[in-house]
């Protein structure tokens, strides 16, 4: 039974759901793994996530589709992504094909929560793992706790399909050189005070800049950017500090094989932004964001697509892969995953 929620208004929120995952590596194994009803996690004052800030995570959608069947998207490029941080970080990979089925419990386990289909609305997946025993020195842990908790999420931005305004971002980009590509805790921490800032000036986010010139555009806080330029080729940024975005990727697919636009990644300069006629944020949360204007200390770059609608690219893009998602629009093999 669906649960007593206004799915309607849901904005991007936390609303504590029934069941959550969790598994536990303990004398260099995982265990089996089982759902568990306590939100609440229980973890000695020096634990190395606490200390040392050793976690990291992933996201991903679970959508009901218009033939009434609940799926995620592409959940093994978010078990590989987390794979690829836990390496990184110095934690114990958590196996794929584990990652999935545990994806998969744990989204059935609340079914009620995922919202019915048309409402714009889906429930957000978050897989995370933390080193969860004390550690004092500088030092990985030896005991962790790989997790999964879920909750119902509307649009990641206020204004829904309506175009934002970012400006581009003095700070740096939130990730420490060489850790773009992994999704570590504290890569966002590091980003929450350039967040605060561009709010209170009233900016919906940042547009980091490569650190080393300043001159090209890098990703924001929490999506990949994707341009379109006066050809219609669909280009975005390439850079190895930015989190390879697995919408941004699909989009990209996309693009070629169901639109049969080209598509350029590569390096993309500041001083070519007024050049283009579209610019969008991709990532789960953000799906396909119009941004309507780059507020470039003070200057604005505005995008021809106006700040009424989506673009006509940014929409055709938007709307073949929110069909696929919702099964309106055939899926490339392997991007969909049944749950139910
Ligand atoms: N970039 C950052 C910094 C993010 O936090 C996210 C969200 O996960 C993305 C990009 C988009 O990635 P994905 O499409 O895999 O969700
Ligand atoms: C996601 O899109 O899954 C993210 O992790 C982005 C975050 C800003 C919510």
């Amino acid at each position: 039974m669906k649960k007593d929620i206004n799915w309607k208004e849901l904005g991007f929120q936390y609303i504590k759901t029934d069941y959550r995952f969790l598994s536990e590596f303990k004398n260099g194994a995982w265990d089996e793994g089982r759902l568990i009803e306590d939100d609440k996690v229980v973890l000695n004052e020096s634990a190395g996530v606490l200390q040392y800030a050793q976690t990291c995570f992933e996201g991903l959608k679970a959508y009901t589709t218009v033939d009434n069947k609940i799926v995620t998207f592409r959940p093994d490029m978010n078990g590989q992504r987390m794979i690829d941080s836990c390496s990184y970080l110095e934690m114990p990979v958590f196996d794929k094909e584990k990652f999935i089925e545990a994806v998969r419990k744990t989204v059935k386990a609340n079914e009620g929560y995922v919202p019915p289909y048309g409402f714009g609305a889906s429930l957000y997946i978050r897989p995370y793992m933390f080193g969860s025993n004390a550690v004092i020195g500088v030092k990985p842990a030896d005991e962790y706790q790989f997790r999964i908790f879920t909750t119902p999420v509307g649009p990641y931005f206020k204004s829904g399909a309506k175009p934002i305004v970012i400006r581009i971002s003095d700070f740096d980009r939130a990730a420490p050189k060489g850790t773009g590509h992994i999704k570590a805790g504290l890569n966002y921490a590091m980003s929450l005070h350039a967040i605060v800032d561009a709010h209170n000036k009233g900016f919906a986010e940042n547009m980091y800049l490569d650190s080393a010139t300043r001159t090209k555009v890098e990703e924001t806080g929490g999506a990949n950017f994707i341009f379109i330029d006066k050809n219609n080729t669909v280009v975005t940024p390439k850079s190895n500090s930015i989190l390879p975005s697995i919408t941004r990727r699909s989009l990209m697919y996309v693009a070629e094989h169901y639109l049969g636009l080209k598509t350029e990644e590569r390096e993309v300069y500041v001083n070519e932004l007024s050049d283009f006629k579209e610019c969008a944020l991709t990532g789960t949360a953000a799906v396909l964001s119009p941004v309507g204007i780059i507020n470039d200390h003070g200057k604005e770059i505005k995008m021809p697509s106006g700040m009424d609608d989506m673009g006509e690219i940014t929409k055709k893009l938007y709307e073949t892969l929110v069909g696929i998602q919702l099964g309106t629009i055939k899926a490339p093999d392997g991007w969909i995953y049944e749950i139910k």
